[in-house]
């Protein structure tokens, strides 16, 4: 899988890719947005999924042409200093590790950026998701009735809340 920014000749993939998503009923636990042939547009053009230019980080893994992954941090345009995350894999591509290599480059991203750390709202029931973000190392602590509230640490790897390894107390 090839990860990187959409481009314009993507958005029949995109397009096609979302409508995977919806027809595996995974807008219903995944919904940063509708999965319309519109916000395909959109995300091809570099632009926000609403049409707006965005400081925000949309990307895609490609295999073999078609989109398998959908990974995003939204937040900046917003001025949060904690971008959230959001992740979807084709239906027919799970299990194969794709959402771990997306969130990984995605947490590089955000580095870059100077973030500290990544949140994400998950809802409780959607287990591939949790055991996904369990197995990353995120912390997850309650949000809602529905929802758990996930925090990852950029800065050591480690949970967000917890103390931090210093490399001198190592040596
Ligand atoms: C959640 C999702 C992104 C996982 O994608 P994936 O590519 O299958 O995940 P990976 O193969 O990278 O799995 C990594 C880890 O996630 C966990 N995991 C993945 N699928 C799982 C499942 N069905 N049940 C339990 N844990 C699961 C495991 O810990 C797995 O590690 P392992 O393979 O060593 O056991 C995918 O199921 C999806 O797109 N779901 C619909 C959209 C969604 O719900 N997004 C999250 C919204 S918060």
């Amino acid at each position: 899988m090839v990860i990187r920014s959409p481009e314009p000749a993507d958005e029949p993939a995109i397009a096609r890719f979302f409508t995977a998503l919806v027809a595996g009923g995974e807008s219903r636990s995944f919904h940063p947005h509708p999965f319309t042939p519109r916000e395909a547009r959109h995300l091809a053009r570099g632009r926000c999924p609403t049409g707006r230019p965005t400081e925000d980080i949309y990307r895609f893994g490609f295999a073999r042409g078609e989109a398998v992954a959908y990974g995003m941090l939204r937040g900046w345009d917003e001025g949060f200093a904690e971008p959230s995350l959001g992740i979807a894999v084709h239906p027919d591509f799970r299990g194969q590790g794709l959402a771990g290599q997306m969130i990984r480059q995605l947490h590089d991203l955000a580095r870059l950026r100077g973030a500290k750390v990544v949140r994400l709202k998950v809802y409780r029931d959607n287990t591939a998701a949790v055991g996904l973000y369990q197995k990353l190392g995120y912390v997850l602590t309650e949000h809602d009735e529905a929802q758990w509230m996930g925090r990852f640490s950029l800065t050591a790897g480690t949970a967000p809340d917890a103390p931090t390894f210093s490399p001198q107390q190592a040596a």
